[in-house]
């Protein structure tokens, strides 16, 4: 059955990105390239991607984004708060991702987003000296004064739904602690400035009471605790992340699960990365470092179980390392070596050199993201959406529930969650029916 809930998705959205650097600027500009037909936006499932409806032999083969009613292009109007005055424009310009020949195009459109000053505590990301920033008298004000913002928003620009991605800078690793226990001890949190509130709670926190939808494309802890999930499903708002999954986890969620499909060993996996943007500089921090760190290293342990094979992956070295290297810019590098084994034990090496784009890979993701989690919110779903899992390098679940990292799975995961919105079977690949 249809889900006759699935409100349609007229009117404008609002995306609204809290950090307006690399990523989120090569996200907007290439949405307004691409609706202008000037650019193609490579790597979006929800633009390119196609799903199979029915069986096999029926050949139904659907459009994502003509299968479920999705936010166009043509109606997506962008906004974003960042501690730098620049207008997105010159943002887009100082990250150095896009070419001038692609800025010059859309370069007015650009200019006339400019940030909202940034909630900012400076003890939570050491490397920047933010100028274009809010005061308060608390956090609590703080929080006020976003859900203003958000306000303003909504009504300057006549959006019919808004969303956030939260695409700011890396924070300092943060402990849950007792005030992220209830909403009131959040609530209380705020009001004595407790140092385990960060600016990135201030955000999401907003942007829950304003009932709009969040996705923390980061490490930072965002509303992954019980005070947040708690106000997530009071107030009826979807919640997804965290962490976008792009350059060198992407890669090792591709090959890891095919290496534990043949059963083959790992006694190591040696990650490396140079990138000299300005998410490299604030990584250049450990306590910032410490964060991705984190979120990037849980991803083999999923994927390979060492409880279920200690004998194959029960011993492996798992080590990331992420070094800033100004003169690369966006363009990272990031190198695998991986000592794997086979049959009888003997060894065998692999590496992997990854000349990647981290903004141009992080950009489609963006895209997605603000269209899904739309559709979760006119779906009436409300909390953490574990169908996006396939987005991030560390999903949010359930509490209680192991996050998934095989793409492959998060894939099917994804599709089946759109079939099932639009009342169609789930694939489950058995096949049986086309042999009987
Ligand atoms: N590019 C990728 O592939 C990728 C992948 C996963 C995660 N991420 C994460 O996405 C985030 C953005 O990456 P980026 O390359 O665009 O970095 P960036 O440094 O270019 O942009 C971050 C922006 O956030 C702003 N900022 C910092 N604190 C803020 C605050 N409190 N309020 C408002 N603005 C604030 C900074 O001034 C900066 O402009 C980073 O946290 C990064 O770790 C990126």
């Amino acid at each position: 059955m249809k889900d006759t809930q699935l409100k349609k998705a007229e009117g404008k959205l609002g995306v609204l990105v809290p950090g307006m650097g690399a990523v989120a600027t090569t996200f907007i500009a290439g949405c307004l390239l691409a609706r202008r037909g000037l650019g193609e936006p490579i790597g979006s499932v929800s633009e390119l991607g196609t799903l199979r409806v029915g069986k096999q032999t029926e050949g139904k083969i659907a459009r994502i984004r003509d299968f479920v009613p999705l936010a166009s292009l043509a109606d997506l109007t962008f906004a974003g708060w960042d501690i730098f005055p620049d207008d997105a424009l010159e943002a887009a310009r100082h990250a150095g991702v896009l070419e001038e020949k692609h800025l010059a195009l859309v370069a007015d459109e650009l200019r006339a987003i400019k940030p909202m000053p940034g909630a900012f505590y400076p003890e939570y990301v050491k490397r920047l000296n933010g100028t274009h920033v809010k005061r308060a008298s608390s956090k609590a004000d703080m929080v006020e004064q976003l859900r203003d913002d958000i306000r303003t928003f909504k009504r300057d620009q006549g959006v019919a739904r808004t969303v956030a991605i939260y695409c700011g800078s890396t924070e300092t690793y943060l402990e849950r602690a007792a005030c992220h226990q209830s909403i009131r001890d959040f609530n209380r949190g705020l009001l004595t400035n407790d140092p385990a509130i960060s600016n990135t709670q201030l955000y999401t926190w907003a942007c829950l009471h304003e009932g709009v939808p969040f996705v923390n494309g980061t490490p930072n802890l965002a509303a992954d605790f019980p005070a947040g999930l708690a106000f997530a499903r009071e107030q009826g708002v979807p919640l997804a992340g965290k962490d976008f999954k792009t350059g060198q986890t992407l890669m090792k969620t591709i090959l890891a699960p095919g290496l534990k499909a043949r059963l083959l060993g790992l006694n190591g996996w040696f990650s490396t990365n140079i990138l000299g943007n300005r998410d490299g500089e604030v990584l250049d921090d450990p306590a910032s470092f410490h964060a991705k760190e984190v979120s990037k290293l849980g991803v083999l342990e999923q994927i390979l179980e060492p409880e279920v094979h200690p004998n194959l992956y029960g011993t492996m070295h798992h080590k990331v390392r992420i070094e800033y290297y100004p003169p690369r810019g966006d363009a990272k590098e990031g190198w695998d070596n991986i000592d794997l084994f086979g049959w009888l034990g003997y060894p065998m090496q692999m590496k992997i050199d990854f000349l990647c784009r981290d903004s141009i890979l992080a950009a489609p993701l963006v895209l997605d993201l603000a269209r899904f989690i739309d559709l979760a919110s006119r779906a009436n779903l409300s909390g953490v959406q574990d169908w996006l899992s396939f987005y991030f390098k560390s999903p949010l679940t359930a509490p209680g529930l192991k996050a998934e990292h095989d793409l492959f799975v998060q894939n099917a995961q994804l599709k089946n969650t759109l079939r099932s919105m639009m009342g169609e079977e789930a694939i489950t690949h058995l096949g049986r029916e086309y042999y009987e």
